[in-house]
């Protein structure tokens, strides 16, 4: 490639680096990225985008036809780049701590790709590693391996990410924040100076700190977001045991208070995804290590484990046994716009039934060839809702998918044996099911429909 606009290297293609570097592209930046894995890279050239995120696709396709992304296996050609990404994955060692091997490994490939060159080269790790990991490992092994120290030649940062799955893409357009932790001025001011370059005229709130501190924002953004989720769950679960309780109206009510704020207060089965229970074992493992239990981040956990119990105490409630009980359950992906089940709260609902010896169906509009892979055999994988809801004693709406919202009651009643619903997103109102049994996430079972907020008294 050849030098001249600014140019950024990726190492791991993945939702982060793939997302970001079609952004980057996206402003003109001169992009090379790399993966291990030949297959995908084969799929990028052509510019087929091997996972669902909405907008990432033209985004790669534009970036590919004017070159202005190419994709290799061959690590040393970040040498042609002045600023090189580590995106790669940070998965889970057994025991919930993380696996820093390919961050490493990554560090090692990029120092003995640019050792020898002149020009000045800036690493910024952006995969989520727990803090110290950019000054205790990354550096040493950058240095060791390009032979030159970090400074005049060589510059590091920390860069953590905060894109969601399904809204990656307008995350990285529009971030609320960029986090830099940078090892010197110079590796500050540089990325800095990138990131001007992509937002322009725009002033993104940006906190410059050290790598350690930019490491522990990125683990305190999920632990609270986690945090948010199991606490309404648990008011979800208590208002669900009181006659009229609504977790709804209590968290509009709560959500006013500023100091409280009304997203993320969303009641259902659990969050799901492949970082909040993965970020949190990796933080828990690191305090435990650093000889501090945070025992509010276990309690997070663990309330998030037992709320697929609490889902499926609810079709218990409806059906008094689950044995040889035909049940559907609609939606698998661990939220609506995606086709990613990892930690999907379905799987821990399905996996509960089954074990209670229920018979299940499922059905999702993008996750079943995910879901397949990891579901007990014995599960009944529907092409459409329809089929999924036939014979059922009982539906649970697992995910909010905008299909489930939009499904008929009549459809529920004719297809289904007996029409009780488990709602446990809260998607539909207790009104729109006349004639059914309805139970929902955090709503008492007797509870008469009733405005949402009450006029200010006078
Ligand atoms: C999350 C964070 O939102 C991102 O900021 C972060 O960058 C990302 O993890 C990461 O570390 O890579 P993501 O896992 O894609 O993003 O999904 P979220 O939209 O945050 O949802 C996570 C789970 O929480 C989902 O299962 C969702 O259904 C659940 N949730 C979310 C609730 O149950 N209630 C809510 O109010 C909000």
């Amino acid at each position: 490639m050849k030098r001249g606009s600014e140019s950024v290297s990726f190492i791991g293609l993945g939702y982060v680096g793939l997302c970001t570097a079609a952004v980057l592209a996206s402003r003109g930046m001169k992009i090379i990225g790399v993966d291990i894995d030949g297959e995908k890279i084969a799929k990028l050239a052509k510019g087929e985008t091997p996972l669902h995120e909405p907008g990432l696709g033209s985004m790669l396709k534009s970036a590919v036809k004017n070159r202005r992304i190419q994709f290799t296996t061959d690590i040393d050609r970040v040498v042609e780049a002045d600023v090189t990404f580590i995106t790669v994955g940070t998965p889970s060692n057994q025991d919930g701590s993380i696996s820093l091997t390919f961050v490493k490994k990554a560090a090692e490939d990029v120092g003995s790709a640019i050792r020898g060159a002149d020009a000045y080269h800036l690493v910024v790790v952006k995969s989520t590693v727990i803090p110290g990991t950019t000054t205790g490992l990354v550096r040493p092994v950058l240095e060791s391996s390009s032979g030159k120290p970090c400074g005049p030649k060589l510059g590091l940062c920390s860069n953590p990410e905060f894109l969601a799955e399904g809204s990656a893409i307008t995350n990285t357009l529009h971030p609320d924040k960029i986090v830099i932790g940078a090892n010197d001025e110079k590796s500050g001011d540089k990325l800095v100076k990138l990131y001007q370059r992509i937002y322009r005229a725009r002033k993104i709130p940006t906190i410059i700190t050290n790598p350690t501190t930019a490491e522990t924002i990125k683990y305190a953004s999920n632990a609270f977001l986690a945090t948010r989720v199991s606490t309404i769950n648990t008011i979800a679960n208590i208002c669900q045991r009181l006659p009229s309780g609504d977790v709804e109206t209590v968290a509009k009510a709560i959500g006013l208070d500023p100091r409280i704020g009304s997203v993320y207060l969303k009641a259902g089965p659990g969050y799901g995804g492949s970082c909040f229970h993965k970020d949190l074992q990796a933080f828990i493992a690191f305090s435990r290590g650093l000889d501090y239990d945070p025992v509010l981040l276990t309690a997070v956990e663990e309330v998030n484990r037992r709320q697929a119990n609490e889902i499926v105490k609810l079709s218990r409630k409806l059906l008094g046994t689950l044995e040889n009980r035909r049940i559907a359950v609609l939606g698998l992906a661990f939220k609506k716009d995606t086709d990613d089940v990892r930690e999907a709260a379905s799987l821990r609902v399905i996996e509960e039934l089954v074990n209670n010896s229920a018979s299940v169906s499922a059905y999702d509009p993008m996750a079943i060839e995910n879901a397949r892979k990891v579901l007990p055999q014995q599960v009944e994988l529907a092409t459409d809702s329809r089929s999924c809801l036939k014979g059922a004693e009982c539906c649970i709406l697992m995910t909010e998918w905008d299909e489930f919202r939009q499904l008929k009651p009549r459809a529920f009643k004719t297809l289904m044996r007996t029409p009780n619903i488990v709602d446990a997103r809260r998607i539909r109102r207790q009104g729109d099911f006349q004639g059914f049994n309805y139970l929902a996430v955090g709503l008492g079972a007797t509870m008469p429909p009733i405005p949402v907020l009450a006029a200010p008294s006078k």
